[in-house]
């Protein structure tokens, strides 16, 4: 097969920044996907209905020329307002709310330090059928990192099930075989996305021929046994997985520093970049389900009526992206081609 026509894709999980990174980005999510699930990992993070608003109306205009719809989340606090929250809901400003475990990525300071404090609000969303999204480590100095989410998992996710018992939670970036099995296990309560880098390299990419910031991303690249079954989650068809890129810019010079930045910014090669992994596993017909369909089900939402067509033909990424008078960003893939293009 060298061409394939689906309904538009979503990116159910991704990172668009703000000021001038916001701007050099936001275009290349819009160019190729209907709508986003947009993280709130800014700083300072997004808390209230009203910085969403303010956010979005950002977003809008960093995207003029394309039909995209931003989905704003609202980043979790201990004193995160369950009224503002639920009402921004209501309100279609909110679609879900991001949970970052305090201290354990990007911009998590502010995160969640207790589940007693927020409580009450899990519950409230529960009640009004809003997803939750977590980033799904355990950041514990004493846990290795590799183990952060297998950590995450048992000290934290399974007991969270139970204690809010109809909440519906997306793992965002599952990473390993622990994560996939939990997802399966959990139909319908669970579901996760899955990031192009972590289909397409297992922790050796961190090293190869030396030290290679640009593959550096939160949860870190896995073995090769875990990029396995991450393939045949997402290729295969089940409802639980679905299309996130985490595409996550930073500026090169931050990026090829000392003390690096964790994210890959994939957002211009990502859609060939899981082409790829579908047609290295025999699963084309598979990619529909996981780009366009099993998002928008896991968040009652309706598909895209849009349909668009994927061609095996080479592209060119460039090598980086320019920012107003602060630099450049390099994307996943640039300097090099990809062989998928959209039509
Ligand atoms: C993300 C970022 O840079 O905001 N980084 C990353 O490595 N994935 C944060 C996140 O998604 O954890
Ligand atoms: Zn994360
Ligand atoms: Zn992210």
């Amino acid at each position: 097969m060298t061409e394939i026509t689906i309904r538009k894709p979503d990116d159910w999980h991704v990172h668009l920044r703000d000021g001038e990174v916001l701007k050099s980005v936001a275009g290349f999510t819009a160019a190729c996907f209907a709508r986003a699930i947009v993280m709130p990992n800014l700083a300072p993070p997004v808390t209230t209905a009203r910085e969403a608003v303010a956010y979005r109306a950002r977003v809008e205009a960093a995207v003029t020329g394309h039909t995209f719809t931003p989905l704003m989340t609202c980043y979790l606090t201990d004193n995160t307002d369950a009224k503002d929250l639920i009402a921004g809901f209501k309100d279609g400003i909110f679609t879900a709310v991001k949970l970052y475990p305090a201290h354990a990525t990007t911009n998590s300071a502010a995160g969640v330090t207790s589940f007693d404090k927020v409580q009450g609000v899990l519950e409230a969303m529960a009640e009004n059928d809003m997803r939750l999204l977590v980033h799904g480590e355990l950041p514990k100095a004493e846990i290795d990192v590799f183990d952060r989410e297998k950590a995450f998992i048992d000290e934290i996710l399974l007991p969270l099930l139970d204690r809010v018992p109809s909440l519906k939670i997306v793992m965002e970036h599952v990473t390993t075989s622990h994560g996939v099995d939990v997802v399966r296990a959990h139909k319908g309560r669970l579901g996760a996305t899955i990031t192009p880098q972590h289909l397409l390299f297992n922790r050796n990419a961190l090293f190869n021929g030396g030290l290679r910031p640009h593959f550096y991303c939160l949860p870190v690249l896995k073995r090769e046994e875990h990029r396995l079954a991450l393939r045949k989650a997402a290729t295969s068809g089940e409802p639980g997985f679905f299309l996130g890129t985490d595409s996550a810019p930073h500026l090169r010079h931050l990026k090829e520093a000392a003390c690096g930045c964790a994210g890959v910014f994939n957002a211009p090669a990502a859609l060939a970049a899981y082409l790829r992994v579908f047609e290295e596993e025999n699963a084309l017909d598979k990619f529909e389900a996981f780009a366009s369909l099993n998002g928008p089900e896991f968040y009652g939402l309706p598909v895209n009526e849009e349909r668009v067509t994927f061609r095996k033909k080479p592209q060119f990424i460039c090598d980086g992206v320019p920012v107003d008078k602060m630099g450049e960003i390099h994307p996943m893939f640039g300097g090099g081609e990809v062989d998928w293009s959209m039509a």
